[in-house]
């Protein structure tokens, strides 16, 4: 498939029960349609992204009456937490459907009106066991224990006179669905709903008398609308059903239906059912994923499992927990959520791999190239592989993405995009930039420096669906003026794409390290212990003049400085010490505004070890005097000297 399609494309989530808080399996669709919603929209076509609420279900009545709240004012709360959720998590959808609105009720009565004039609605006589957590009656054989075996809640009794659909007159048009290539993925369960059809599929009630929270029947309004026939509807609400939009004609024929198994067979027999009876065309597509367990078990609130995906983010970051689910389970797989799991992929491949890889990087143009994009003279080296395979495995992703994407296959192109990361860092080893400069192969340096820099502007460009914050940073950082979202991105991932001379800027590091609770409070009793020790040597311990001179101290000259995120006393100072710019962390905050220092010539400690703090990388320490009120002065220069001057 040609990459440059510019087709419109139109992805949705399942519209989200509001009885209660997203988790982290609601989290897994909805960043699943983002990646492909953010790729598509890279890739040039014209994208629609919905999501949305369901709110006409019997739960929602029952989690307002338990909190004490009008039904209305608490579908209004909950709506605006999902919002606010997805956008925390970076979800860019376009569209956000709530069942409650004008506009839904609009498009369900007028589908339940054409399926009625077409005569595939009619009343009887019904008696079943339902189950409000699933909201649908359960059969004999999916009954466990007189329990529903997922919410492992009673079932309720119901006996009354309902409308029914006539789902079994559309076993043979939706056989014939199933038979069009790539309607109903991954195969394993389009073979599963073809079974499931065959074996003869019985009309289903789409209507509950005696309640009085949903969508009235336009044909009887004693009775509401069953929530799942009144849901479904949410897809095409979305692109102005009920209007008539123009959006239905060029959307819908390019719709993808992203839903997790559970809910397979609603969206791939009684969807299309309803679609066909009421004239309109079924979705182009159906995809049904897999299921994140604990412990083997159903993430659900009444199993009190449940993990937020938004306290996650704030611990590791929306874009970690993003990159984690979509690498840890191969789509339409099942797996076991592991925090530990988290933890180790976010160390290893996020902090360790990438975010190294960028830091590090980064150090190096500042060191050997001040800080700007060198040349690229592609005569040197070339037909080296060490070199070329660079470039043309960078360029190749671009292709593999795109096959990965079309194959649903997202855990493996972050396999492939991650091998990539891993051989730039593998590259550097291999060139050593630092013995490049030492013995004057300058030339060299600047080809290797390029195509490392390169190789991160495509990294960048590659993981933008999945890490969209981290992407733009590291655009960022290169001195990429353009944003990725909304570049060209063809013509970007070509290579000699990044321009000599640009600038690039260094920003703190990605993916800091974290300190698990138990590790900080050893940490802390270590340094305290330290301390105490240098307490007691203070006043007695010498150091040899050899020693002294080993430290490196150097005017430096503050160019900017801001206060660290969350730490009362640390600034964060931009130093220049002649062609070198560093960060330091300083514990000066509660002495000096950022202000006050901008433009100070200061004492420099350079050769300390680098140290993370608070997620800010320290390259080096500002010397200053303790006064006895415990102030803490700054020692600056009596006279002016030039940045980077040597002090002895
Ligand atoms: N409201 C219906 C959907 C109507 S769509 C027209 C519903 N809502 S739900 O809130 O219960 O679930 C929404 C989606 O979350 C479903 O696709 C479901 O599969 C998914 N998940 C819920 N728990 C999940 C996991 N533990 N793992 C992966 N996905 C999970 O059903």
């Amino acid at each position: 498939m040609p990459l440059n399609r510019s087709e419109p494309f139109y992805v949705t989530t399942p519209i989200y029960y509001i009885n209660d808080e997203p988790h982290i399996g609601h989290f897994y669709c909805t960043t699943a349609a983002d990646l492909l919603a953010r790729y598509h929209r890279l890739i040039g076509d014209d994208v629609l992204f919905c999501t949305g609420t369901d709110e006409n279900s019997q739960k929602t009545v029952q989690a307002a009456k338990e909190r004490n709240m009008d039904v209305n004012k608490f579908t209004d709360m909950m709506a605006e937490n999902w919002k606010s959720t997805w956008k925390k998590l970076n979800i860019s959808f376009d569209i956000f459907i709530r069942t409650t609105s004008k506009e839904h009720r609009q498009s369900v009565e007028k589908i339940l009106l054409k399926c009625h004039e077409k005569g595939d609605i009619y009343k009887k006589e019904y008696e079943g066991l339902y189950c409000v957590g699933c909201e649908k009656f359960l059969t004999d054989s999916e009954i466990k224990d007189g329990k529903c075996p997922v919410h492992k809640a009673k079932l309720e009794k119901v006996k009354e006179e309902n409308y029914f659909f006539k789902l079994s007159k559309y076993e043979k048009p939706l056989l014939e669905l199933f038979a069009t290539e790539g309607f109903a993925l991954p195969k394993p369960r389009h073979n599963e709903m073809v079974e499931f059809i065959k074996q003869g599929l019985k009309d289903i009630s789409i209507s509950r008398a005696k309640t009085d929270w949903g969508i009235p029947m336009p044909i009887d309004d004693t009775h509401v609308i069953y929530v799942w026939f009144d849901a479904l509807i949410n897809y095409i609400t979305g692109l102005g059903y009920y209007k008539d939009d123009k959006n239905m004609e060029k959307y819908w024929p390019y719709s993808l239906n992203l839903v997790g198994k559970d809910i397979f067979r609603f969206h791939s027999i009684m969807w299309p059912a309803m679609l066909l009876s009421a004239g309109v065309p079924p979705p182009k597509q159906v995809f049904g994923h897999g299921f994140f367990t604990i412990n083997g078990e159903k993430i659900s609130k009444t199993l009190k499992n449940v993990i937020d995906p938004v306290k996650l983010a704030e611990k590791y970051s929306a874009d970690a927990i993003r990159y984690f689910i979509l690498k840890e389970i191969p789509f339409g797989k099942d797996s076991d959520f592991s925090i530990k799991r988290l933890g180790e992929r976010y160390k290893d491949d996020l902090s360790h791999d990438l975010g190294n890889l960028v830091n590090r990087s980064l150090n190096m143009v500042e060191k050997y190239s001040k800080g700007a994009v060198p040349a690229f003279n592609e005569n040197i080296h070339k037909g080296d592989k060490l070199h070329s395979d660079i470039q043309a495995n960078g360029e190749a992703l671009v292709e593999a993405i795109d096959k990965f994407i079309t194959k649903f296959e997202f855990s493996q192109m972050l396999d492939r995009i991650w091998e990539y990361v891993r051989s730039i860092n593998k590259y550097i080893d291999t060139t050593k930039p630092w013995v490049l400069d030492k013995a004057g192969k300058n030339e060299e340096l600047d080809v290797v420096l390029y195509n490392i820099l390169h190789s991160l502007k495509l990294i960048a460009l590659y993981i933008y669906s999945v890490m969209p914050e981290t992407a733009e940073i590291i655009y960022k950082q290169l001195g990429i003026k353009e944003n990725i979202k909304g570049c060209k991105y063809i013509k970007e991932s070509k290579w000699g794409s990044l321009k000599k001379g640009t600038k690039i800027k260094r920003e703190g590091v990605l993916f800091p390290p974290i300190e698990e609770e138990g590790e900080k409070k050893m940490e802390e009793k270590q340094e305290e212990k330290k301390e105490e020790k240098k307490e007691e040597k203070k006043e007695t311990s010498e150091i040899a003049f050899e020693d002294f001179k080993k430290v490196d101290l150097q005017v430096g000259e503050i160019l900017e400085a801001e206060k660290v995120e969350g730490a009362d006393k640390l600034l964060k100072v931009e130093i220049s010490l002649g062609e070198e710019k560093r960060t330091l962390v300083a514990g000066i905050a509660e002495h000096y505004s950022a202000e006050d220092i901008k433009g100070k010539k200061i004492v420099v400690a350079t050769n300390i070890k680098p140290r993370t703090i608070y997620g800010v990388e320290s390259q080096g320490m500002l010397l200053c005097a303790h006064t006895k009120d415990g102030e803490l002065i700054m020692l600056t220069l009596d006279k002016d000297a030039a940045s980077g001057s040597k002090i002895s």
